[in-house]
């Protein structure tokens, strides 16, 4: 059976994750997560005093990038692999709403975005994976056999996101929620470095309406038909 890359790419909270772990799972796929990696800069970003609210020192956290080390590690427990930064597993706090609220204005710093991308088509070198993200059919393998990319309405999203945060026992309201996800949007599709565009030759799958297994199995036959 030939092996191929598929990428996924879309909006904040548009189930990428859940889809990919889901064909990855079935295919016998590494899958990659890179917005952890994004995550996880930012992470290091704000423990290092690099942002603060309304403050971002871009140039000192540039200087930095040589000291920051990702890797994901496979958790067999779970069956899918965690954020590690710099060896420490960073899988909970990166998940936190006070990431998801600094990580774009990091995303946005093209030294930043060299970087990850670079190990993200290193990772991508013998294909077999799936990718998910915001740049992943555009820039990061613009030659992937399949390109996904995934929508739904802001109020869909932000209410799925808004049950993940409450069931991990995130202090947060729907709303705090709904305006992260819109500004994430925001600030996502209008940079100048990799912004978040569908790319000409990417299926867009809205599943506003579409439940998980009804999402699965129309992009298994998708891929049924390119291996
Ligand atoms: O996928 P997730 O929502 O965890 O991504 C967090 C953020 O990381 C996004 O809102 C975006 O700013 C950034 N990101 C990116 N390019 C990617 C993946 C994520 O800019 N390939």
């Amino acid at each position: 059976m030939k092996k191929i890359t598929i990428a996924i790419d879309g909006f904040s909270s548009t189930g990428k994750s859940t889809l990919a772990k889901q064909l990855a799972r079935q295919l016998g796929y590494v899958y990659v997560d890179t917005g952890a990696m994004y995550r996880a800069v930012t992470y290091f970003a704000m423990q290092n005093g690099f942002v603060k609210e309304n403050y971002l020192d871009k140039e000192g956290l540039i200087k930095e990038l040589s000291n920051i080390q990702l890797q994901f590690q496979l958790n067999y427990d779970l069956g899918f692999a965690e954020m590690y930064l710099n060896d420490v597993n960073v899988e909970e706090p990166i998940r936190t709403i006070d990431v998801s609220r600094n990580v774009s204005q990091i995303a946005e710093i093209s030294e930043v975005r060299a970087k990850l991308v670079e190990q993200q088509q290193a990772m991508g070198r013998n294909k077999a994976i799936v990718m998910d993200g915001r740049d992943i059919g555009t820039v990061v393998f613009p030659d992937a056999e399949l390109k996904l990319f995934m929508n739904a309405s802001a109020e869909t999203r932000a209410q799925r996101r808004f049950e993940e945060l409450v069931e991990k026992g995130q202090n947060v309201t729907f709303q705090e929620v709904l305006e992260n996800v819109q500004q994430r949007d925001y600030i996502d599709t209008h940079r100048e470095d990799s912004p978040l565009v569908k790319a000409g030759d990417a299926i867009e799958i809205d599943n506003s309406a579409m439940s998980k297994k009804e999402q699965f199995e129309l992009v298994m036959k998708l891929i049924e038909e390119k291996i």
